[in-house]
């Protein structure tokens, strides 16, 4: 083992066991069996990709790390391969989709039929709580955003279970086309989380596990033997980080991320401070020195406050929290020295949201 590897390995980047904002870890090679038994020691997962800037992210950070190839979570062995997002198995089946090429699918209902598409296709959705029904069709998202949505408002997406309640569903969408709670893969993600990323460019029907390769132009999903050795990328933590260029006054960020993802970012303790330093290095986003995040003072009071929380950490640039009646009362993290500062809540900023990760019942 190199030494630079080993201190990798052997915790210089000290892990604490309850991790929020999702952070990042690259181990010594070993096979696909090793790696998960590391993760479980120290709450660990072999990495999900969610999306195209985390495949970026993901390769300057092994790049920084000489490495090319890493093992990702990704691997053949979902329960059932058609399973609603509530868990349950596909009884009641008026699927047309052809799973048999591996493909993740995801159901939607189109002039009162089921139909399957591209999980990463945005669409309206329909929830479910009890036996209500709720068409969101302001709002298209990939299957994945609308099972998150449907958890975290209602129930979860809509299942079917008989022709009566089919019959609802489509009385209710009312000639829309809509997400339906019904998902087909063969893959599932270590961590069980919902993702509808995929870019294969080597898919093995004989090979179950998969990484990350970063030799070619552009990164790629490969299909690879569970024995072969391969350094495994690490993450810990259940919220992600999601820089928006587009610019916008803090008061629209902050609705902003409310719709599109789960919050404003908030930086709740040193781990999260760490995380965000770690994703800003590494995904290298275009965008100004200044970035809102979900920081604002009381003009009452004077206190700083989180959406929901009063400030506890913090990392204030010179080591001094912006008073009242000088200070401005939103709050940046600068690009550069990750210090937090005081702005103008009407500038037009690019800022950053979280999101909550979404896990599979099955
Ligand atoms: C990811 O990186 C590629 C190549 O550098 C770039 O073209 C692409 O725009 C990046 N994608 C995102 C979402 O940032
Ligand atoms: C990795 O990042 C460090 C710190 O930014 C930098 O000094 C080093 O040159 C980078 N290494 C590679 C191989 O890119
Ligand atoms: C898989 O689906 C079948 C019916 O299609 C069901 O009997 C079985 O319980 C399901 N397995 C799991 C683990 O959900
Ligand atoms: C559902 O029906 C389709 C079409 O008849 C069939 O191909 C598929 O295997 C069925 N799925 C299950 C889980 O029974
Ligand atoms: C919907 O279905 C009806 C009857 O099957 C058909 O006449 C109509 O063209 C379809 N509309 C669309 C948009 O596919
Ligand atoms: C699904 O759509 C995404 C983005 O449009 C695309 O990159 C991907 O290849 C598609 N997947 C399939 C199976 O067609
Ligand atoms: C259809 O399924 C729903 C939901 O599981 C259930 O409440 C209802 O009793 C079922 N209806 C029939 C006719 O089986
Ligand atoms: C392990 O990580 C999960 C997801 O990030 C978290 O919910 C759980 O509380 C963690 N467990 C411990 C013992 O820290
Ligand atoms: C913070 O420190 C910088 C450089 O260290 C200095 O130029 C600046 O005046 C300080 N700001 C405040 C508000 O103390």
């Amino acid at each position: 083992m190199t030494p630079l590897l080993f201190m990798l390995c052997s915790g210089v980047f000290h892990f604490t066991l309850a991790n929020r904002l999702r952070i990042f870890r690259l181990c010594e090679e070993c096979n696909w069996e090793d790696a998960l038994n590391r993760c479980n020691e120290r709450n660990e997962s072999i990495i999900t990709l969610y999306d195209e800037k985390d495949v970026n992210f993901t390769e300057s950070f092994i790049k920084n790390m000489s490495t090319q190839n890493v093992w990702t979570g990704l691997h053949i062995g979902r329960n059932n391969v058609s399973a609603w997002s509530d868990g349950a198995p596909l009884t009641f089946n008026m699927s047309h989709a052809n799973v048999a090429n591996g493909e993740q699918i995801c159901e939607a209902i189109v002039n009162n039929t089921w139909e399957g598409f591209n999980c990463s296709d945005r669409k309206p959705f329909m929830c479910q709580k009890d036996n209500s029904y709720f068409l969101i069709k302001n709002e298209a998202k990939n299957w994945c955003q609308a099972h998150q949505h449907c958890r975290r408002y209602y129930g979860d997406l809509v299942s079917i279970r008989n022709e009566t309640q089919n019959q609802q569903v489509i009385k209710k969408g009312n000639g829309a086309t809509f997400w339906i709670g019904l998902m087909h893969d063969e893959w599932k993600w270590m961590d069980n989380s919902c993702s509808t990323y995929r870019r294969w460019e080597i898919r093995d029907k004989d090979e179950k596990c998969t990484m990350l390769s970063t030799i070619a132009m552009l990164p790629s999903m490969q299909t690879q033997a569970c024995d072969n050795v391969q350094q495994p990328l690490f993450s810990k933590g259940s919220v992600r980080i999601i820089v928006i260029q587009k610019k916008l006054n803090w008061e629209q960020a902050f609705d902003y991320c409310k719709a599109e993802h789960t919050r404003l970012l908030q930086i709740e303790d040193a781990e999260d401070q760490k995380a965000i330093e770690q994703w800003l290095k590494y995904s290298n986003p275009n965008v100004n020195e200044k970035i809102w995040i979900g920081l604002r003072q009381s003009r009452v009071f004077g206190f700083w406050i989180w959406s929901d929380k009063t400030v506890s950490y913090s990392h204030w640039r010179n080591n001094t929290m912006p008073k009242m009646p000088l200070s401005n009362h939103c709050g940046v993290i600068n690009r550069n020295s990750y210090r937090w500062s005081d702005e103008n809540c009407l500038l037009q900023l690019s800022f950053i949201c979280e999101e909550d990760i979404i896990y599979m019942k099955n």
